[in-house]
């Protein structure tokens, strides 16, 4: 399972680059409104660029920031032009429901590689699959796309059970009907129990917040074993 930075923070993801822990990055608008950037698009870019040159051949995610499908198309191809291995983050609908799998399509058709977010259910990510494999068609390279299931979001409603069925029996069907281009990416994780936890479901990658990783390596046990090994060390000389 890859292991991706939920984070656009630089000294997180060179922290987790240099423990051998980041197979790429994931961002959103959130993400960077909490890390105070501005400037609009041109702050978005100036941080992608600087992330993109940690992660050399490593996806890195970036969501659009429009609700129209014209438009979301016209930003994908701009932010997909940032860098090489830029992945459009688009919701599977917008804020009204409405689908959002035609700009997918088209934009997979175009060759920009996707992670369609905000995957809620079941039903949600084999369509968002469909589209993307559907796009897929005609071309000669076939790149791998994301679809990210929001396994913390999905237990804040309908419970963690729920969140990890939904992930396994995607990935389940992705297998049984041979999606080799669709990644599920479990997303929105809140804790070490959830890595512990969603690891089990089969989903190809896993993006967790720094913070979490960082609580995910600590036992009072392990350090309470060093401080007696230390201890004991010293007794030799
Ligand atoms: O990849 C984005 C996702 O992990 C964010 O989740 O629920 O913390 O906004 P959430």
């Amino acid at each position: 399972m890859k292991i991706f930075i939920d984070s656009d923070n630089i000294e997180e993801i060179k922290k987790y680059i240099s423990w051998g822990v980041c197979d790429g990055v994931t961002t959103n608008p959130t993400t960077f409104y909490k890390s105070g950037i501005v400037g609009g698009v041109g702050g978005i870019k100036k941080r992608v660029a600087d992330i993109s040159g940690l992660i050399p051949g490593l996806p890195l995610s970036v969501e659009v920031t429009s609700e129209m499908p014209e438009e979301i198309i016209k930003q994908a191809r701009e932010y997909s032009a940032w860098a090489d291995d830029i992945v459009i983050k688009i919701p599977v609908t917008d804020s009204k429901g409405n689908s959002m799998l035609g700009a997918i399509k088209q934009l997979v058709q175009e060759g920009v590689v996707v992670n369609v977010t905000l995957v809620m259910n079941f039903n949600q990510a084999i369509l968002a699959a469909k589209a993307i494999s559907s796009g897929m068609e005609k071309l000669a390279i076939r790149k791998n796309h994301f679809v990210s299931i929001f396994a913390g979001r999905i237990t804040e409603e309908q419970g963690v059970e729920r969140a990890f069925q939904v992930i396994k029996e995607t990935r389940a069907w992705l297998d049984f009907h041979k999606y080799k281009n669709v990644e599920i990416i479990i997303a929105s994780i809140r804790n070490p129990e959830n890595i512990e936890y969603f690891s089990k479901t089969g989903g190809h990658a896993m993006t967790i917040p720094p913070d979490a990783i960082a609580k995910a390596l600590l036992s009072a046990r392990t350090k309470e074993g060093v401080a007696k090994f230390m201890e004991d060390a010293k007794k030799l000389n």
